[in-house]
Order: structure tokens, then C-alpha cells, then sequence
């Protein structure tokens, strides 16, 4: 196994100050982001999207990586470079996605397991070869009425460690993302201990199945309030749950925690990040793989016009800087009317 190749892939997506861009939207989730612009899902205006997003100028100071989706790996941008080449040409390693979406459980209604592990040895060698340098894979956990059952963590925990495993043996670092969804009526308490089965089953197959720590990158959610909760708990209290939830079974050898942002408000989503990093130093690096809370306001600034991509572009910029800051808890409220 290139053990040090994954660390060194590791150390550099987890840059001091910087972040990684989550751009893996598979096709479906992609054309709800664009029907929310009333812009039709079209492969010209995914690639469209992405250039807009990939040639902002500034974001490789915040950004360590992107992850893309399949599409997007095998796509060039507007000047014919292929995405990938574009991204490493600007210091920004690129990733891909990897799994092949949530499916129906079997025997668990309304639970799901992630699927993808058939042929990805050697979808993984086509992938390292278009310039991939990491990888990921996202089990959804959801919270509701007798789940998750353990039956449903225990088989997305499994394959979170198989595929993380194939992408050690292929040299490519595995982005483990175990997320423990946002959506009900839940408190903090109930995601909290949800997130801690969660993890402890995660990182028992990750151990069982002889994963490298050091190798891995972990992107959990924050421990926060459901969605629809009435009590929804403040910026300290969501820093202080997620920490503890962290400290107790995240082990230290895995070398950082990038969060996914699941639905925050972008704004808060940063401040979420920076109150965590207030109260460091943590054994780990703690900073951000965001899909909406950078992508959004680019997203409604950029509508799906040529004219408006140098907004769009400095929108992304502002968040990428913001959370690049939140990432060494140097964040302040004055910084989102600064731009
Ligand atoms: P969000 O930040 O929008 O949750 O997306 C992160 C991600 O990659 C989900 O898989």
C-alpha cells in the first residue's frame, strides 16, 4: 500500500486556512439547483456552472480541493482544458465522488444504503488516471421514528469501509462521509447521540477492514438542531455538542474533519466552524467541505447569465474567504459586509 502517498494527499487537502469545494452534485441534485434559477439541466449549463465556479479568481487561497462529480471529471472548461488540469494548474487538487447514490434498505422502510462498491476498483483507475487525487463517499443516516436502526448504520458503516479500503489500495485518500441528516423535528441531544452511534460504527468497520487513519479524511455533519425543531440551539452550544461528540470517537490519528454544511444557512454555517476552531487547538484539523453554504449565493447571484459570472464568481469568493477563516477561527460577523 502507497501509505504516504495518501498522508501526503491528506496533509494537502486539510492546508492550513483552506477548505475543500463540494461540486459533486450528481446530475439529479443538480438539475433541483438549477430548476431553483429556472435553468434548464442541460450538460452545456452543468459545465456552464462549473467553469463559472472552477475560473473565480482568488479561491485557490481558501481551497485546498474540489470534488467532482464523474461528468464534471471528464469535462473541459470553457477554454478546453480539461476541469481536472484546470484545477491542479491552480494549486486545487481535485477529488470525485465516487458512490452511486442512497437506495432503499431492504427490510428497513425509510431507511437507505449507499450504493457503488461493484466495479469501483476499476472505475478508480479510471479516475486516478483523468487526475483524480481523492475520493469520496456519502452513507445518509436519517433520524425519525425508530431510526436509524442499527440494522441500517451497520451496513452503511460497512461499506463506507470497503470503499475506503479499494481507494487506500488504488492510491487515491477516501473522504469518509457519514452524514446524519439535518431534516425533522429532532433536538440537538437526539443528533448528537445519533451522530455518536453513527461515528463509533463508522470507525469499528473502519478499523475492521485495516483502513489507514492517517490516509483518510472524515467529513461528518455538525451536531445541531433538526430542521423543524423549535429550540433551535445557538452557534456556542452547536460548537461545543459537536466537539465533545468528536473528542469522544474520532481518534487522533485520523489526521482532519471537514464538514459538510447539509443544509445551513451559509452565514451560520461558517460561524458554526469558527466558534469550533475558537476553542482549539483539537487533534485533528477541523475545517470545511461545503456544497451549498459556498455554492449558493454564487448560485442565485450567476441566475444562468454570461453577464453575471464576475458576481457570481466574487460570491464564491467571499464564502471560500470566510470559511478559510473560520478554518483558523478568525471569522468575525464584519467580514460578510466587508465584501
Ligand atoms: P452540503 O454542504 O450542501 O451538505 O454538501 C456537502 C456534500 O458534499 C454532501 O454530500
Amino acid at each position: 500500500m502507497q501509505e504516504q502517498v495518501l498522508i501526503d494527499t491528506a496533509q494537502a487537502m486539510l492546508a492550513h486556512g483552506k477548505g475543500i469545494l463540494a461540486a459533486d452534485e450528481s446530475t439529479g441534485t443538480a438539475t433541483k439547483r438549477l430548476a431553483s434559477i429556472n435553468v434548464e439541466s442541460t450538460e452545456s449549463n452543468r459545465q456552464a456552472f462549473r467553469n463559472m465556479l472552477f475560473t473565480a479568481e482568488g479561491i485557490e487561497q481558501f481551497l485546498s480541493g474540489v470534488i467532482l462529480y464523474e461528468e464534471t471529471l471528464f469535462q473541459k472548461a470553457d477554454d478546453g482544458t480539461p476541469f481536472p488540469k484546470l484545477l491542479a494548474d491552480r494549486g486545487i487538487m481535485p477529488g470525485i465522488k465516487v458512490d452511486q447514490g442512497a437506495k432503499a434498505l431492504a427490510g428497513a422502510e425509510g431507511e437507505k444504503v449507499t450504493e457503488g462498491l461493484d466495479g469501483l476498483r476499476e472505475r478508480l483507475d479510471e479516475y486516478r488516471k483523468a487526475g483524480a487525487r481523492f475520493t469520496k463517499w456519502r452513507a445518509v443516516i436519517d433520524i425519525g421514528d425508530g431510526m436509524p436502526s442499527d440494522y441500517a448504520l451497520h451496513v452503511n458503516a460497512h461499506a463506507l469501509a470497503r470503499y475506503a479500503a479499494l481507494c487506500q489500495e488504488a492510491g487515491l485518500t477516501p473522504i469518509v462521509e457519514p452524514e446524519v441528516m439535518m431534516d425533522g423535528a429532532h433536538s440537538i441531544q437526539v443528533c448528537e447521540q445519533v451522530t455518536e452511534r453513527t461515528l463509533n460504527k463508522v470507525f469499528a468497520e473502519l478499523k475492521a477492514q485495516n483502513v489507514l487513519l492517517e490516509g483518510m479524511v472524515l467529513k461528518p455533519n455538525m451536531v445541531i438542531s433538526g430542521k423543524s425543531c423549535p429550540d433551535q440551539a445557538s452557534v456556542e452550544q452547536v460548537a461545543e455538542a459537536t466537539l465533545r461528540c468528536f473528542y469522544r470517537c474520532v481518534p487522533a490519528a485520523v489526521p482532519g474533519i471537514v464538514f459538510l454544511s447539509g443544509g445551513q444557512d451559509a452565514e451560520l454555517a461558517t460561524a458554526h466552524l469558527d466558534a469550533m476552531n475558537r476553542r482549539g487547538p483539537h487533534p485533528w484539523t477541523v475545517s470545511f467541505s461545503y456544497s451549498r453554504a459556498l455554492q449558493a449565493p454564487a448560485l442565485t447571484t450567476w441566475a444562468g447569465q454570461a453577464d453575471n459570472v464576475p458576481a457570481a464568481q466574487q460570491a464564491l469568493l467571499q464564502r471560500a474567504r470566510n470559511n478559510g477563516a473560520a478554518a483558523r477561527g478568525e471569522y468575525s460577523k464584519d467580514m460578510e459586509s466587508a465584501a
